[in-house]
């Protein structure tokens, strides 16, 4: 078919054929279709949808436009964890040792941060000399042996979708559920799991700033995944202020080592247990979610997931003494509080400004290029929720450099304080199971 007949088959509202869909993504990743074309058909998905079955097939043909990662030499069912971004998301960390420690193989190929959130691979570096790009025999080796490794996403991993995401970008179609739904999907499925646990923020600091579009985005994610017989369950979370108190590289690493430890704040821990209960059913080590989190609750309690933490730090080169001591991970040398303006509830936080905060101190990169000082960053002393008085402390800032006034300003704008309490927001809303 011509593309524009297909374009004009959508742009009707009519329903593609798998065929059509395989030869758009094959002949736009081969460069035999131009990007006005492209970008029409992206318009008139964003205004047509897809079905199910559309979608799947779009997802499909986008993660076989590449190379896509074989796990079969890796015993077990793998079960892979997708989080649609959000400020402040350590959760890797603590989830990926617990479920190890269980016997669920991890084999994660992780990304840098752009913007305001940070990448895994990003946070991982904070370990000096850790080692993030694995040639394939070390990283199956290293997940059959010790059930963990995360490596970078190296290799030609869903070429069509670099290039559609691009085109999205400034075609005003990135938010279009099914390109979305499809463009996600599509890298974990290359990525070569048996099973999904996709944990779908919702708040001022996600990609879906509320529920129904958080819904419908995990639900399309959830069918597709089934459709194309990995096991996919879905967790809404809540991204409307960052999650836990920590956002910055080496002071999510260790905040993270705090949980594995017993401690750190409930909110980070609660939604690591239960993604990793999720993952504990899916690669069938509990019957059901509620045992799975007891499971996750034991592995950090005796101090098997932290240990399994440190061995994975030492097979990827990284000292593991610093698993002991997080407080000889990098530190920034200037602490800057900024203090509330007046006295009450904190009712709202943009999770995004904090992000962006955290940016601007030099955590997070404006640009593929920037490098990044994984020392700084910002710590949240005040949570919504939370009564200050006029002149508590909202936030530390962990600057390395002397003028951070422009950063305290996005901070004090990033916060609301109201006189009186709010109900309490879930931390998780929903579950696709
Ligand atoms: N994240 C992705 O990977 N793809 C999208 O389309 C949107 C967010």
């Amino acid at each position: 078919m011509r593309m524009v007949d297909l374009i004009a088959k959508k742009r009707d509202g009519e329903t593609l054929a798998i065929k059509e869909i395989d030869d758009f993504v094959r002949a736009y990743t081969e460069d035999r279709i131009p990007d006005y074309q492209a970008s029409a058909f992206a318009m008139a998905v964003y205004f047509q949808g897809m079905n199910e079955q559309e979608s799947a097939a779009l997802t499909k043909a986008m993660a076989a436009s590449g190379d896509q990662l074989d796990l079969s030499r890796i015993a077990g069912i793998k079960v892979d964890k997708h989080s649609t971004g959000g400020v402040g998301d350590k959760t890797t960390f603590i989830l990926s040792p617990i479920v190890a420690a269980a016997g669920v193989p991890v084999a994660k190929l992780s990304g840098r941060g752009l913007g305001h959130t940070g990448g895994t691979i990003d946070k991982l570096e904070a370990f000096p000399g850790f080692e993030t790009e694995l040639d394939e025999d070390t990283f199956m080796n290293l997940v059959n042996k010790y059930k963990i490794a995360i490596a970078g996403q190296s290799g030609n991993l869903t070429p069509a979708d670099k290039k559609l995401y691009a085109l999205r970008d400034v075609t005003a179609t990135v938010n279009a559920m099914p390109l979305i739904a499809s463009s996600i999907m599509s890298k974990k499925i290359a990525a070569g799991s048996d099973a999904i646990v996709l944990d779908v923020k919702v708040g001022s600091g996600a990609f879906m700033t509320d529920l129904p579009a958080a819904k419908e985005l995990a639900q399309t994610m959830v069918n597709i995944g089934n459709e194309l017989d990995r096991r996919t369950v879905a967790v809404i979370s809540d991204m409307d202020q960052p999650l836990g108190s920590m956002v910055g590289n080496a002071l999510e690493v260790k905040e993270a080592i705090d949980v594995l430890q017993g401690n750190g704040p409930e909110d980070i821990r609660r939604l690591s247990v239960r993604l990793a209960a999720h993952m504990l059913v899916l690669g069938g080590k509990a019957e059901g979610v509620e045992a799975g989190e007891a499971l996750a609750n034991d592995l950090i309690q005796d101090g098997r997931a932290l240990s399994l933490f440190r061995d994975f730090i030492v097979n990827q080169g990284a000292d593991p003494s610093l698993v002991d001591h997080p407080e000889r991970l990098v530190k920034a040398n200037n602490i800057v509080t900024v203090q509330a303006t007046a006295s009450g509830y904190v009712s709202s936080i943009d999770a995004t400004d904090i992000g962006r905060a955290a940016s601007m101190l030099g955590a997070g990169r404006m640009t593929k290029e920037d490098s990044i000082d994984h020392a700084v960053g910002v710590e949240m002393k005040a949570k919504v929720g939370d009564w200050v008085e006029k002149g508590d402390a909202l936030v530390a800032l962990h600057a390395n450099r002397d003028d951070v006034s422009e950063v305290i300003s996005v901070v004090k704008d990033s916060y609301q304080i109201s006189d009186h309490a709010l109900e309490e927001r879930p931390l998780i809303f929903h579950e696709m199971i």
